[in-house]
């Protein structure tokens, strides 16, 4: 089946950075024999070769890149100057596909406000067929209200099946894992739930800082940007119950209950567990980088105050059958020591102890590393050997996943994602509801938040974030996992 690509926003930073990068991947993995082409349309695009030369050194960047798969690349990039907004527009582009009735993905790489006039471009045009597959991603709106506005938009003209919006989290393989490890192995039902986990944190930190999304992201802040979909997502791959088969709306529907039995966050909840932070000036690598503010006020004359969170943490509870009573710990936050994003599964101590009172007994861990390293390591433990008294030490089983990711190569979320596209497989797409029940979540925790006038706390650039955050799991007697 052939089908074509058409990037809005084709020469935009998503479409330059992953979108092509992406595809290029699946080219040089011989997997796009099937696309016959793929347009970049924008309104700045000159010609062809301004687009093939913009997007050239993003692909020389990879290591996969070589001649002969960049040439057979090429070949099936074409462009479009013009207003995507416009049925015009979308009509010549209708004209240069060989076929009259052409299998078309459109994925607007374009802000949310132009969806709605290019959904309606694309119906008018006649692109907007039954096998036209329409792609979208983050920010997709900015609370409940904005996001069904936007999806308003793009229902009257798509059907749900045709509409697959992206979280880039769900394209990671490490994040694909937890499907496996959680329901290919008998061992972890048993024990996953109340009955022997403790509690669960999830972690996502990141070194960089806001980089060039300043005003974008001062709207937005950490909960929004992060929170509302990438940890979330991963929440509900630890949380769900097992999908009768790997089918979309099977798993959709599993990771839907999980979004509506979060309990919302209410005065009490809100002052005590959540902590919002924002980084101030501090030393990365033995280079002053500069705080949040000083970087937002460097484009402007300079006097801006901010009080939105560049870091988030906060205890959630799945209020169901299984997780009642286990918190979940979320953080995430920009500038920190480290990027390391990681899973701590923490299970309970043994009921009763059958050893001698000096011996400590440390409960066992499952500690699931999703980037950059990946791996999954049981902690528990073993008698020490030899002829000693009985006494008990750490071990640890590390299952590492270094050499296969060798052997099969190591494909960006992206690419997996336009792989998955290509073969109309929903499943690690994010349904509408599954949003819906997100922003509502998420949209409870801001209006908390401006009810009790909740502030940032500074936290230096370069740490794990403000103390806060610690004091805010001391509270409940247990820590944050370190994070290397
Ligand atoms: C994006 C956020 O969705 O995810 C960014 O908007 C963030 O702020 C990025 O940096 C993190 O993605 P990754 O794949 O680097 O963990």
């Amino acid at each position: 089946m052939n089908q074509n690509i058409l990037l809005i926003g084709g020469d935009g930073d998503l479409a330059m950075r992953k979108l092509y990068p992406a595809l290029y991947a699946l080219e040089a993995a011989d997997q796009l024999s099937g696309v016959e082409s793929i347009t970049g349309l924008s309104r700045a695009l000159e010609d062809r070769e301004q687009l093939l030369e913009k997007m050239l050194p993003w692909l020389q960047a990879l290591e996969s890149f070589n001649e002969q798969a960049w040439q057979r690349f090429q070949a099936r990039i074409t462009c479009l100057q013009g207003d995507a907004t416009q049925a015009s527009t979308l009509l010549q582009y209708k004209e240069q596909l060989d076929d009259d009735n052409p299998n078309v993905i459109v994925y607007l790489a374009v802000p949310p406000k132009v969806f709605g006039g290019a959904c309606r471009a694309l119906k008018e045009s006649g692109l907007a067929i039954p096998s036209t597959r329409l792609v979208v991603e983050k920010p997709l709106g900015s609370d409940l209200e904005s996001f069904m506005s936007v999806n308003a938009e793009m229902r009257a003209t798509f059907e749900e099946s045709q509409i697959y919006r992206i979280d880039h989290y769900l394209g990671k393989e490490s994040v694909q894992n937890l499907l496996a490890l959680r329901f290919a192995n008998v061992m972890f039902e048993a024990i996953w739930g109340a009955t022997h986990i403790d509690h669960v944190q999830i972690t996502v930190a990141e070194r960089v800082g806001v980089e060039g999304r300043k005003e974008f992201y001062d709207e937005i802040g950490a909960l929004r940007d992060m929170v509302q979909n990438h940890l979330l997502q991963v929440v509900c791959l630890l949380a769900m119950e097992p999908p009768a088969s790997r089918d979309p709306f099977m798993i959709r529907a599993e990771k839907l209950k999980v979004l509506k039995s979060l309990k919302p966050l209410a005065d009490e909840a809100i002052k005590r567990y959540t902590i919002r932070g924002q980084y101030k000036e501090g030393s990365m690598d033995g280079a002053v980088v500069p705080g949040y503010v000083d970087e937002l006020n460097s484009s402007e004359s300079g006097t801006a105050k901010s009080n939105t969170e560049t870091f988030v943490a906060l205890r959630a509870e799945i209020d169901n059958w299984r997780w009642a009573g286990v918190p979940f710990y979320l953080r995430t936050g920009k500038r920190m020591h480290t990027r390391a994003s990681e899973i701590l599964v923490q299970f309970k101590s043994p009921r009763h102890i059958i050893f001698g009172k000096g011996d400590a007994i440390t409960p066992n861990q499952l500690r699931i590393l999703l980037q950059p390293n990946e791996g999954i390591t049981l902690h528990f433990l073993r008698k020490e050997p030899g002829l000693s008294e009985f006494t008990l030490e750490e071990a640890e089983l590390n299952l590492t996943v270094t050499e296969a990711r060798k052997k099969n190569g190591s494909y960006d979320a992206y690419a997996r994602l336009m792989l998955e596209v290509l073969s109309g497989d929903q499943t690690l797409f994010v349904s509408a509801e599954e949003v819906e029940a997100s922003w509502k979540w998420i949209d409870q925790i801001i209006e908390q938040w401006q009810k009790h006038d909740v502030k940032v706390k500074p936290y230096t650039a370069g740490t794990s974030g403000p103390v806060d955050a610690a004091v805010m799991i001391a509270q409940d007697k247990r820590q944050w996992s370190d994070i290397e």
